[in-house]
């Protein structure tokens, strides 16, 4: 294992700790980043993927950890940024002993580091990881686990998007409102849910012609469109990416006709300078990562013993933060995806400067 700490190596990016893990034996490279535990341990998901080169796996963690400090503080938990990187392909190399041997390198950071599901682990890995260590999220519930995520990041989405409709229209309601939800995958489907019965009409679409028809069998009065591109230029006033990153790039802000966005994606604004364009095109953004928090807030609970309802107040407030994003973004005159980050830092300074008062 090797470690290097300090937040001035230009390697490291402003992080704590960025921790190398290898186990020859069952072919385990992973890089575990923490950016910031000035909340709390820093709390953040595995990603299994076969990154071209090392270089790459330890931009994406730095990168990664880097927002899941800003998404955690925002989501007001007690809880700091960190994410890990395994380097290999899944289908290929995942193994009980590699998880294992995962698991173990988790354990050796003795709390500083809590891991959990992202692209390429699951639950059921989840599981195999906590033989080995105790700082893992994401569990099944019969492990005593959170479950699904999507259930509470979709309710997050649909109290994001009241905050955005009230800012814009004056009303935290989305009745009688054209919203467009491009993805009806495990959020997609439950914000379906929400919006539906809040009396919003929705106009949706996907590209996997199982959700479509369970969409139709569900929701028979949801409109479907042929594609994203279709939805982007439909006559909507919400736009909700709930399928993949870069949602919001050159080509589709332009063409918009939503006044507001506020989707589940990750990393819906393709480049920086985009939410500039956004908000020159009047288009109110409720920030991707402040408005789909729930998920780790529900995987979060898991730490204190898992409770649905207390999660799911804590996902509800997303109502709040959004709202006083989108108040501090009008005060200061900036787009209020920088408004969130400000905010984000400022919590992280104010909250972390306290750790100072030695308690012995
Ligand atoms: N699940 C969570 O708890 C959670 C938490 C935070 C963020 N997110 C993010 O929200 C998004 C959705 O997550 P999910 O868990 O519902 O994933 P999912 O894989 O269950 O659903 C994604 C859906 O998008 C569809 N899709 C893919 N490409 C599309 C396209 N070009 N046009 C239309 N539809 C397309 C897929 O067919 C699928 O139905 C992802 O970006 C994810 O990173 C999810």
């Amino acid at each position: 294992m090797g470690v290097f700490a300090s937040t001035d190596d230009p390697g490291s990016a402003g992080h704590e700790q960025v921790v190398f893990c290898q186990d020859k034996q069952s072919g385990l490279k992973a890089i575990i980043g923490i950016y910031s535990t000035a909340l709390g341990p820093a709390l953040g998901g595995t990603r299994f993927y076969p990154y071209a080169s090392e270089e790459a796996a330890l931009a994406d963690v730095l990168d990664l950890s880097r927002g899941m400090a800003y998404k955690n503080a925002l989501a007001g938990l007690d809880l700091g940024g960190g994410k890990a990187v395994i380097w290999g392909d899944p289908e290929r190399v995942k193994s009980e002993a590699l998880l294992r041997a995962y698991g173990r390198f988790v354990q050796s950071l003795a709390g500083r580091y809590y891991t959990a599901c992202d692209v390429g682990t699951y639950v059921a890995d989840m599981d195999v990881i906590a033989r080995e260590t105790r700082y893992v999220t994401g569990r099944s519930v019969e492990h005593g686990g959170a479950g699904d995520s999507s259930v509470l990041t979709a309710w997050g989405v649909f109290q994001g998007m009241r905050a955005a409709a009230e800012h814009v229209w004056g009303v935290p309601t989305l009745r009688g409102r054209r919203v467009g939800v491009a993805g009806l995958g495990k959020v997609g489907k439950h914000l379906t849910g929400h919006l539906v019965d809040d009396g919003a009409e929705v106009v949706a679409t996907d590209v996997d012609p199982r959700a479509l028809e369970w969409v139709r069998a569900t929701h028979p009065r949801v409109e479907l469109v042929t594609d994203a591109s279709a939805l982007v230029a439909a006559d909507i006033d919400v736009y909700a990416p709930c399928a993949l990153g870069g949602a919001l790039n050159d080509d589709t802000v332009p063409a918009l006709r939503a006044r507001v966005v506020a989707g589940a994606a990750n990393n819906q604004l393709a480049h920086p300078g985009i939410e500039k364009l956004l908000a020159d095109r009047g288009i109110l953004y409720a920030p991707d990562y402040v408005v789909n928090a729930g998920g780790v807030i529900q995987v979060a609970d898991e730490i204190e013993g898992f409770n649905f309802d207390r999660a799911k107040l804590r996902a509800t407030r997303i109502y709040d933060t959004t709202r006083q994003i989108l108040r501090l973004a009008d005060d200061e005159g900036v787009p209020p995806a920088v408004a969130a980050d400000r905010l984000a830092e400022r919590r992280m300074a104010d909250v972390g400067r306290l750790r100072t008062i030695h308690l012995r």
